[in-house]
């Protein structure tokens, strides 16, 4: 029995893939490399604990072939969807990208699943499909849902077809809505982005709008523990959960000081106007966390104690 994590080369589904490999699953790892890296995974192949397939999933025929292989050999029992596109600017630059990597490898995924009869899906959504709703608490159960990114747009069309796949043919669908996800090994994001930025100029960092948008920060580490929580909770049927931290979040600001702290003291913060980074960013957002944390989970780090870090894990290997 195996398991199979589409976008496995990236940041989460390196995670995913060691957290897998620690309960001794056979772990495939299925990735077009457009900007996850076999230098993520090298220890886990070298360790033979991971087989990694690259594969562009937009490419039906292509992926029907590769992941019928693998099941042929040994049954797949779970699918865990991370591929997409991670980059949110380009994708409203180009509404084809995130069709592309985010909705379509979703549709393609699903209608293979269902030819080879596997049963399991999680699927990596995010707070984007909530759209710009200030302070308003997000609840799982909140509606209309308008993206205003075509990311999340993407995402939240990919939860409706997921949702429709159960209604024919799926046993479970997990749906967990990540916020900004942190930690190694860091393929893009703010801290990130603030590092290369930071490392280049010495004297001042260079901060996209004023600095208040205030969003949540989850380490990775406990973001694949609550997956893995939910998972081993057996549900079935459709399952939305949002995963967070138990916190208002930290602001643009706040990780821009903590990056110049551990960086270079010294350096100045150079602010933008406006409280948007780019189009389609959601300057603020608020999870409600109270329906995963009824199941008993609830995460080992604050949004700020996440960043720090985040900000140590990326500048030791950087
Ligand atoms: N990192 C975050 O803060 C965050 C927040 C919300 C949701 N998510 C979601 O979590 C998942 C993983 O994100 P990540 O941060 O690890 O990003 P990532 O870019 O590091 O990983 C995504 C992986 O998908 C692969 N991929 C993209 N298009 C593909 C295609 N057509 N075929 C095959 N592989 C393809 C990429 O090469 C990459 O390795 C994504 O679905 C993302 O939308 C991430």
């Amino acid at each position: 029995m195996s398991i199979l994590i589409t976008g496995g080369a990236g940041f989460i589904g390196v995670n995913l893939a060691k957290r897998f490999v620690t309960e001794n699953k056979r772990v495939y790892l299925l990735d077009n490399l457009c900007r996850g890296s076999l230098k993520n995974i090298y220890r886990l192949s070298l360790q033979g604990a991971v087989e990694v397939i690259q594969v562009d999933l937009h490419n039906y025929n292509k992926s029907l072939s590769a992941i019928s292989q693998i099941d042929r050999n040994e049954e797949i029992t779970e699918v865990w969807h991370l591929a997409a596109n991670s980059d949110i600017p380009a994708g409203t630059n180009d509404s084809e990208i995130d069709l592309r990597d985010t909705f379509m490898t979703t549709y393609n995924i699903i209608r293979i699943m269902r030819i080879l009869d596997i049963k399991f899906f999680a699927f990596a959504s995010t707070s984007a499909v909530y759209g710009d709703r200030g302070n308003e608490s997000l609840v799982e159960t909140l509606g209309p849902l308008l993206p205003i990114s075509n990311y999340g747009a993407m995402k939240l069309a990919s939860e409706a077809f997921i949702s429709a796949a159960v209604e024919s043919f799926l046993d479970t669908a997990l749906i967990f809505r990540f916020p900004n996800v942190i930690g190694m090994p860091g393929t893009h994001g703010v801290i990130y982005d603030f590092i290369g930025k930071l490392k280049e100029s010495r004297s001042y960092l260079e901060v996209l709008g004023d600095g208040t948008q205030q969003k949540s920060y989850l380490h990775v580490s406990d973001l694949i523990d609550a997956m893995l929580h939910v998972r081993d909770l057996n549900y079935s049927g459709v399952n939305v959960f949002n995963v967070g931290p138990n916190d208002e979040g930290i602001t643009v600001k706040g990780i821009a000081e903590e990056v110049v702290r551990q960086l270079c003291p010294d350096a100045r913060i150079v602010y933008g106007n406006g409280n948007k980074g780019w189009v389609g960013d959601v300057p603020k957002f608020r999870y409600n966390n109270d329906k995963l944390r009824a199941t008993g989970w609830s995460p080992s780090m604050s949004s700020e104690e996440a960043v720090r870090l985040a900000v140590g894990e990326l500048l030791r290997t950087s």
